[in-house]
C-alpha cells in the first residue's frame, strides 16, 4: 500500500505533556484510495448520522443518540486542539465520498495512556478494505510519532472488528466488560 504523509509532524517544537514533540497542526495522510484528515465542525452532521446508524451499532446494546453523538463529537474536535492528533475524517479519494470515522485517540485505560484505535464506516462502503486500509495507515504513524502503545477494544461478537485487528497483526492480551460491553483488547 503506498502512503504519502503531509504535515505530519510540522511546527513540532511544542513538547506535549508525555514530554514528547507533539504535533500541533494538521496530520493529513494519504493512503492508495483514502484520504483521512483533522475532523472539522462541518463534519458533524455526517458523523452523527454514522453514529446513530442502526446499522454501525449492531453489537452495541445501547446506541448513542443523536444528542450524545454530537456530545462526543465534540469532544473529538477538542482533541485535535488539545493533543495535536485526534480520529479523522475518511475520505475516498476517487469520488470526495465521506466513508467513516477513525484512528487514534489518546486515553486512559486502567491507569495507563494508550491510544484507542477506532473505525466506524458508512455500511455503503463496508466489505472493501478500507477500515483497514485506514487503520494500517494511521497506526504506522501513530508508532513512529507517539509515544503511546496504541489498543483496540473490541464487543467479543463483532467479528469484522475482531477480523481487523487480526489483520493489523495485533494480539488479544485481555478480556473484560469494558463500557459494559464483554470486549477483548489487542496490542501489537
Ligand atoms: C468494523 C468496520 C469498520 C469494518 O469496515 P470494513 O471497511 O468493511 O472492513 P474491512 O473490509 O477492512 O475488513 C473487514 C474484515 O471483516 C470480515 N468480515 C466482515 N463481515 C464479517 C462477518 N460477518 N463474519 C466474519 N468476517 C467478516 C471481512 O471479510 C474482512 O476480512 P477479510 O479481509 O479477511 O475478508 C465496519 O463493519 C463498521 O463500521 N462496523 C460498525 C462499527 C463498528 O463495529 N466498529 C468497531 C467498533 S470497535
Amino acid at each position: 500500500m503506498q502512503q504519502d504523509e503531509r504535515k505530519i509532524c510540522h511546527d513540532s517544537d511544542s513538547v506535549g505533556s508525555g514530554g514528547y514533540r507533539r504535533p500541533v497542526t494538521s496530520t493529513e495522510l494519504r493512503t492508495e484510495r483514502l484520504l483521512l484528515r483533522p475532523l472539522v465542525a462541518a463534519d458533524r452532521e455526517t458523523v452523527i448520522a454514522i453514529q446513530t446508524d442502526p446499522r454501525t451499532n449492531r453489537y452495541h446494546p445501547d446506541p448513542p443518540t443523536a444528542e450524545a453523538a454530537k456530545a462526543k463529537f465534540e469532544t473529538w474536535l477538542a482533541d485535535w486542539a488539545d493533543d495535536g492528533f485526534g480520529y479523522v475524517a475518511v475520505i475516498e479519494t476517487t469520488t470526495g465520498e465521506f466513508i467513516g470515522v477513525g484512528g487514534v485517540q489518546l486515553r486512559q485505560f486502567e491507569g495507563e495512556k494508550i491510544l484507542n484505535l477506532y473505525y466506524r464506516f458508512r455500511p455503503e462502503f463496508w466489505g472493501r478494505g478500507y477500515a483497514t486500509e485506514m487503520a494500517s495507515a494511521v497506526v504506522a504513524w501513530a508508532e513512529r510519532e507517539l509515544p503511546y502503545p496504541i489498543q483496540i477494544t473490541v464487543s467479543v461478537e463483532n467479528t469484522p472488528s475482531l477480523r481487523i485487528a487480526e489483520k493489523l497483526g495485533f494480539t488479544a492480551y485481555a478480556e473484560s466488560v469494558y463500557a459494559g460491553i464483554p470486549s477483548r483488547h489487542f496490542r501489537r
